[in-house]
């Protein structure tokens, strides 16, 4: 091994911690620094730009694989950083060259997009977040971490908390909704689970928040499209959930493809530094997202790339992911005097901060345990999370009666069931999106969940259609299948790339042919359970009005199948909910919840009131809406107090009731309208919620808390506080119905 610079600092903190004159000894911070500070005054400007630059492996047939001039770069100590490579065997030789092969031996930090899971595939997030349930939710964070850890991952470009109101962006399938203050709890659940209590434990990884900041609010859904709101706007939706993942620790963040104001993120001084460091003290690093730097050249908000590199840094973005200009450019524009040499040391110091937290330091290879790597893939431990996880993330639509009884659940021992439909025999699109190592070889398909569950029920599977033109060769069997059957499931919907990045949609409906196929096994009179597996809310009117069972499944993950199944013949009741609304049709997009009344709101007597002529005002299927095979009832709102004084507390209950015939869990969910504020409010704004779980007969008293903080907001002169007035409260099982009390605030007596 070739003697590095490097090792001389470790043999300096070796004397530094056993000098007999040292009094005190210097703490575990001050280590840190001694080392950090010394480390980078031995830097060249190269090798610190080097530190600020991440670079992607490529795959290719027979596994990762490293650009030729990417390994240069490496080990000339120019790329500090890498992505999508992952693997113990394949890390490691990087990280040796990084090691060994470098004049200062600085270790690698290994990035991987762990989305929902690295093998063990997850729910998509968007499904997860219907489970309301925050244990699950950094459950699968801490064990994916676990697992991707296990393969070299140090740090993991998650979560995703952009606030997303337009199902036609198709990244919509990578957050958590369109509440702010849900998106919140799961940004910070899923911080949480990555991060461990302390990343010094190799099963931990780095976390990072992203894409800073508004990304899903691009114009019309067109994913990388311009974003603009008012700070208002900003301030009070979007922003929320970045802060709140930032709280709870999280070490990196990434900036966000858009412009905002006419800036694009990653040149944004008012994002990246007056935001994130002077208004919420972040101490992490920020990295682009993927060549964004360069991608201000057309934005045309500078003339050429390196222009670009002096906006970012002056910005305040400390890496560049994939650009390969801030290692281009930074020694150039430091001669120049374009750029400050502190600030990249203090950028360098940043980087290296997170290495060291990691303990690479201390061992570089503890992330590559080839023997933990094995014991750790698809462990029980994981699959038995990723069955719970997919059978909580499932949201029933609707389920009416044919004859006697609700269709669902199915009795197993119905004689035949026709199970219909490109996603019932599926096993890569059940990974969805961003399913980086996922293997779908590994998945439980919907036809195995069901011969697993039901092995008396004799099943006529049939493909019928795709996913794309209108081609229908496969209607035929299809249609043979639903005639022999006495119940038909249809598995329709999306597959795993018409969703996520670069995948907006402009119509919402099945694709392909599927609704056309639909509409022919409708025909045949049979009794129909539609299964909707997509990655975004479609548009489900012609359905709703023509089926009777519905249910939203989403994309579930490696345990899909067994899942969907045991809900299907009601092995698990259903009980997630949308954190997403479902529109009638796209031009009602956007359309969520947290609305605005407007001067005119709608009035069913005058033509003169906001409205369409050609469709309703309301949504499909609301936010918070999904139902159980068993019923509730809500009884009881009581509110401890009708008026509450600043700083003071407001309890609230109500008494919830299982009065069906099966065991079910119910999210019980209450919401705040602000009557009138110096500023117009929203209809309701989601303030908390409690996941109940009741036998049938059994009654609970669900219990809240409001408090002042829950009623503040950006008043018109942008102060963030309450207002005294009158406040509704509406508990109830999803945005749409509920009961109401009203209560005053006093401020200052008033
Ligand atoms: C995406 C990011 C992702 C990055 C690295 C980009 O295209 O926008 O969300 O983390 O690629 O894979």
């Amino acid at each position: 091994m070739r003697p590095t610079v490097f090792y001389s600092y470790i043999v300096f903190l070796i004397v530094l911690s056993s000098c007999a004159f040292k009094t005190p000894d210097p703490s575990v911070q001050d280590k840190m620094h001694i080392f950090l500070d010394s480390l980078i005054n031995e830097m060249t400007v190269e090798e610190k730009a080097g530190q600020l630059t991440l670079y992607t492996s490529g795959w290719t047939i027979t596994g990762p694989q490293l650009r030729e001039d990417y390994i240069d770069e490496l080990k000339a100590g120019r790329a500090g950083n890498l992505f999508n490579a992952h693997t113990v065997d394949y890390s490691m030789k990087l990280q040796k060259m990084a090691v060994e092969e470098t004049r200062l031996g600085i270790p690698l930090l290994f990035g991987l997009d762990v989305i929902h899971g690295y093998k063990t595939t997850f729910p998509i997030p968007l499904a997860e977040a219907s489970t309301w349930d925050m244990d699950i939710i950094e459950k699968t964070a801490r064990l994916s971490a676990k697992e991707a850890a296990s393969a070299g991952v140090n740090w993991t470009f998650n979560p995703m908390v952009d606030i997303a109101r337009d199902p036609r962006w198709g990244r919509i399938a990578e957050g958590a909704g369109e509440d702010t203050y849900l998106g919140s709890l799961i940004g910070a659940a899923k911080v949480r689970g990555h991060q461990g209590e302390d990343l010094a434990d190799p099963t931990t990884i780095l976390a990072c928040v992203k894409h800073f900041a508004a990304y899903g609010a691009a114009q019309a859904g067109r994913d990388y499209h311009t974003v603009d709101m008012s700070d208002r706007v900003l301030r009070e939706t979007y922003l929320p959930p970045y802060k709140a993942a930032l709280d709870a620790g999280a070490a990196t963040l990434m900036t966000s493809f858009n412009e905002l104001d006419g800036v694009p993120a990653s040149g944004s001084y008012y994002l990246m530094t007056e935001i994130l460091r002077k208004e919420w003290g972040f101490d992490g690093f920020v990295v682009t997202d993927y060549t964004s730097i360069n991608e201000m050249v057309p934005h045309g908000v500078v003339a050429d790339e390196k222009e670009a590199v002096a906006l970012a840094f002056n910005a305040g973005v400390e890496m560049d992911m994939q650009g390969g200009i801030y290692s281009k450019y930074i020694p150039e524009l430091i001669r120049e005097g374009k750029i400050s040499e502190k600030v990249l040391d203090a950028y360098v110091k940043r980087v290296l901060t997170m290495k060291y937290k990691l303990g690479l330091f201390d061992d570089p290879y503890r992330y590559l345990n080839a023997q933990r790597e094995q014991e750790t893939f698809f462990s029980q431990e994981l699959m038995d999370h990723a069955l719970l996880s997919a059978k909580e993330s499932i949201v029933l639509l609707k389920n009416e009666k044919v004859g006697d009884s609700p269709l669902l659940p199915l009795s197993k021992s119905t004689r035949s069931i026709a199970l219909i439909g490109p996603l019932a025999d599926n096993q890569k699109d059940m990974l969805g999106t961003w399913h980086v190592a996922g293997d779908e070889t590994k998945v439980i398909t919907l036809l195995q969940g069901m011969k697993e569950i039901a092995p008396g029920v004799t099943l006529h599977h049939a493909r019928g259609a795709g996913f794309t033109g209108d081609d229908r060769p496969g209607f035929r069997e299809a249609i043979q299948a639903a005639r022999k059957s006495d119940v038909v499931v249809m598995a329709l919907g999306e597959n795993f790339g018409q969703s996520g990045e670069a995948a907006s949609r402009s119509e919402l409906g099945l694709p392909g042919a599927q609704q056309a196929l639909l509409e022919e096994i409708q025909a045949l009179g049979k009794p129909i359970v539609v299964l909707v597996m997509a990655g975004r809310p479609l548009t489900l009117e012609w359905m709703h009005d023509h089926v009777p069972a519905i249910v939203n499944t989403w994309h579930l993950g490696t345990q899909a199948g067994r899942a969907i199944a045991q809900v299907l013949f009601g092995d698990h009741n259903p009980a997630g909910k949308l954190t997403i609304t479902f529109p009638r049709n796209v031009g009602q997009i956007p359309i969520f919840y947290s609305m605005k009344n407007t001067g005119r709101p709608f009035d069913t007597q005058n033509k003169y009131t906001s409205r369409y002529l050609d469709v309703s005002n309301e949504p499909l299927y609301p936010f918070g809406h999904g139902l159980s095979y068993t019923t509730f009832d809500y009884a009881d709102l009581h509110l401890a107090t009708n008026e509450l004084s600043e700083g003071a507390s407001l309890p609230v209950s109500v008494t919830v009731t299982n009065t069906g015939p099966y065991e079910g869990r119910e999210i019980v969910q209450l919401y705040i309208t602000d009557k009138v504020g110096s500023v117009t409010r929203p209809v309701k704004e989601l303030k908390g919620f409690k996941k109940i779980n009741l036998k049938p007969g059994e009654s609970a008293k669900v219990e809240f808390t409001i408090t002042t903080d829950d009623l503040a907001f950006y008043t018109r002169d942008m102060s963030y506080q309450a207002e005294p007035g009158t406040f509704k409260v509406m508990v109830g099982p999803s945005s749409s119905k509920g009961l109401e009390a009203e209560f005053e605030l006093k401020v200052n007596g008033i």
